[in-house]
Order: structure tokens, then C-alpha cells, then sequence
């Protein structure tokens, strides 16, 4: 049922562009296309790596398409709700998540206009909210959320496309040819320095900052290293005093508006002596010779850089925890779907 590889993890990583495409090319129904162009503000609630996902939407939504967008953890939301207005959007993998179900319910009950983004048809959140845009990941095994993810991914960016009027139709129907080059990449002598740490920073600014946040997610699940996603103009204060020569920092430094700013937070961690693995694009020779090891991902439209630079720190995750001959499909103390609050 592995079909061949070691791991769930490893085949639902290697099925991500068939994910990706597939839920592009399911498109998005016309009731949620009216949905989403009549929303003046989205929010959306999640949990988790569904949390992260909504983050990078919020960051690549403001910014591409203008519209105000905030994000709820469903465990927070529940107690202390903020006032809502415009549409809601529940993201949830499995569509069972109690923490997201209760916010959706309150929103319900605010009588906000509500979209579930799901794998699951039929699950909870599809019977509570009014439209539900399906992701079409197929069924993911391994506790550890990545083809879901990625499939989130691509029906998030089929709003922000909706949004723009079809602007990104060619970055999105060509995203997943990405994505299968970057499987290929090696990073071996990144996974050694990861192997041997106790402690990984993970850090990127505007959405690679919660792409950061995902990479942290994933180390410290499946590997049970610990590792903290953070933005990296953040680091100086107060994270900084951790850096040491045995604390590596993924840095996510890709061609953006905040490529020059990275570079020099680059400058500054390595003057602490923290052994630096960057993710840039091919061709960058300038950020490859200040960085201990350097993983290029293709040069690619930003929508593109997001799935590009979060497969390779999937594949940094599940390598390190083989490497320590962790339970990689079943992580110790964890669930697949967390079905109480
Ligand atoms: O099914 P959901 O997307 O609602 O699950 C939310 C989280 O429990 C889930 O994303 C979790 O963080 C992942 N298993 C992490 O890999």
C-alpha cells in the first residue's frame, strides 16, 4: 500500500503534484466563486498545519489582491471571538477538527456567510457551512500533514486567483512541474547538520514566514527536535541569545521584496556563529557563498517559491526523523485528526 516507498510520508510527499494539480483542475463552483468576490473581509479559522497554510494565505491575499484577511486558531477563537465580519473560511484537512468545527459554529451563529476548505467529503465542517471547496489530496495516512497542506495551498491560491480575475491561471496550472523538480533535490548535508542539532530555527519573512512556522511543525513532530518558525526580523530581539555554533538556522531567502533585508538577517545570524542552510534559487551565488549549505529551489513566481521552498522542508523533516529512526507515519502522542478541544 506504500506503494514502494519506506514511508506514507515519503509517497504522500511524492504525490503532492498530482495533489496540487488535481485541485486546481477541479476548479472552484460558481457559488463559491460569488462567495468569495462578494466578501469584503475574509477570516479563517484552522488548526495546526491548516493554521499555517491560512497564514501564508493572509500574507498572499493582503498583498496580491488587497483584500483584508485575518486568521483565527480555532482553540483561541471559540473563547474569546472577535467581532466578525464578511466571510468565514474553515480549513481542515480531515474536516473533524473540534477546535475548527466551534469556530465555524459561531460564526455560524453570527450569521456570517461560512466556506469549508476540505480533503473530506461529507465531514462535519461540509454539513455546517454553507459552500465547501474540496481539496483533492486524496486520502493522507501519515499523521504529518503534507500533500493535504499543498492541496490546501492550491485551493487558498484558486481564491486569491478568483480575487484577480484569473491573473495567476498560468502560474497555478503550471505550479505542480515545480514541485516535482524540487523532490529530486539533494539535501543530505542538510539533514546531517539537522540530525545532530537539539535545537533548528526556521525562519523567512512575509509568507515564508509561516512557511517557516510549517518547517518548525514538521521537524519537531516527526523528528522531535525542537525547532521554532520565526520571522526573521524578529531573531534580533531576543532569540538571538541562543544562537551558538550548534544551533542551526533554515533560512528561506528567495528573489522578493524582502530578499535584501533577508540577506543581511543572513549576515547577522552567521556573525553569531549559527551554521546557516538557505533556500534561494538556482543561480544565486551571492547568497550560496555566505551560507554554510545552500538548497535551490527553482526560479519561480512567488505563488510557486511557497510550494517549492515548504516541499524541501518537508523532505529536511521526514530525512532528519529517519535519520533518527523515528516512528515517521506515527509520531509518539499525536493524532490524526483532533476530534476534541
Ligand atoms: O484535519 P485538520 O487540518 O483540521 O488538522 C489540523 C491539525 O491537527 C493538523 O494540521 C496537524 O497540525 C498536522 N497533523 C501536522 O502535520
Amino acid at each position: 500500500r506504500k506503494g514502494g516507498f519506506t514511508h506514507y510520508m515519503l509517497k504522500e510527499i511524492y504525490e503532492q503534484p498530482q495533489s496540487f494539480y488535481e485541485t486546481i483542475r477541479a476548479g472552484i463552483s460558481e457559488r463559491v466563486r460569488k462567495m468569495v468576490m462578494e466578501a469584503d473581509e475574509i477570516t479563517l479559522v484552522a488548526c495546526g498545519t491548516s493554521y499555517h497554510t491560512a497564514l501564508i494565505f493572509k500574507y498572499l491575499a493582503e498583498s496580491l489582491c488587497s483584500i483584508p484577511v485575518r486568521v483565527e486558531m480555532g482553540s483561541e477563537f471559540k473563547y474569546f471571538t472577535p467581532p466578525l465580519r464578511g466571510l468565514v473560511i474553515a480549513v481542515s484537512q480531515s474536516g473533524e477538527t473540534a477546535d475548527t468545527i466551534a469556530a465555524l459554529k459561531m460564526a455560524k451563529a453570527r450569521n456570517c456567510p461560512t466556506l469549508a476548505i476540505t480533503n473530506m467529503q461529507g465531514s462535519t465542517v461540509t454539513r455546517i457551512a454553507d459552500q465547501t471547496l474540496l481539496m483533492r489530496a486524496g486520502p493522507e495516512i501519515s499523521v504529518a500533514a503534507t500533500k493535504s497542506y499543498i492541496a490546501q495551498l492550491a485551493a487558498l491560491m484558486e481564491i486569491i486567483n478568483v480575487r484577480c480575475e484569473g491573473a495567476f491561471d498560468d502560474v497555478l496550472s503550471h505550479a505542480h512541474l515545480a514541485i516535482e523538480d524540487v523532490l529530486l533535490q539533494e539535501i543530505k548535508e542538510a539533514v546531517d547538520l539537522c540530525a545532530k542539532a537539539e535545537h533548528i530555527f526556521f525562519v523567512g519573512r512575509g509568507p515564508f514566514y509561516p512557511v517557516s512556522m510549517e518547517g518548525a511543525l514538521k521537524m519537531k513532530e516527526i523528528s522531535y527536535v525542537h525547532a521554532e518558525g520565526y520571522a526573521a526580523g524578529e531573531l534580533k530581539h531576543g532569540p538571538f541569545a541562543l544562537l551558538t555554533s550548534e544551533t542551526p538556522v533554515v533560512a528561506i531567502c528567495t528573489p522578493c521584496p524582502t530578499y535584501g533585508v533577508m540577506a543581511s538577517n543572513i549576515k547577522e545570524m552567521k556573525a553569531r556563529r549559527a551554521p546557516i542552510i538557505a533556500i534561494g534559487v538556482f543561480g544565486d551565488t551571492e547568497l550560496a557563498e555566505i551560507v554554510d549549505i545552500f538548497i535551490p529551489i527553482p526560479k519561480t513566481h512567488l505563488l510557486v517559491q511557497v510550494l517549492t521552498a515548504s516541499v524541501v522542508l518537508q523532505l529536511l523533516a521526514y530525512h532528519t526523523a529517519c535519520a533518527l529512526q523515528r516512528d515517521v507515519d506515527k509520531p509518539r502522542n499525536l493524532a490524526k485528526s483532533v476530534t476534541v478541544e
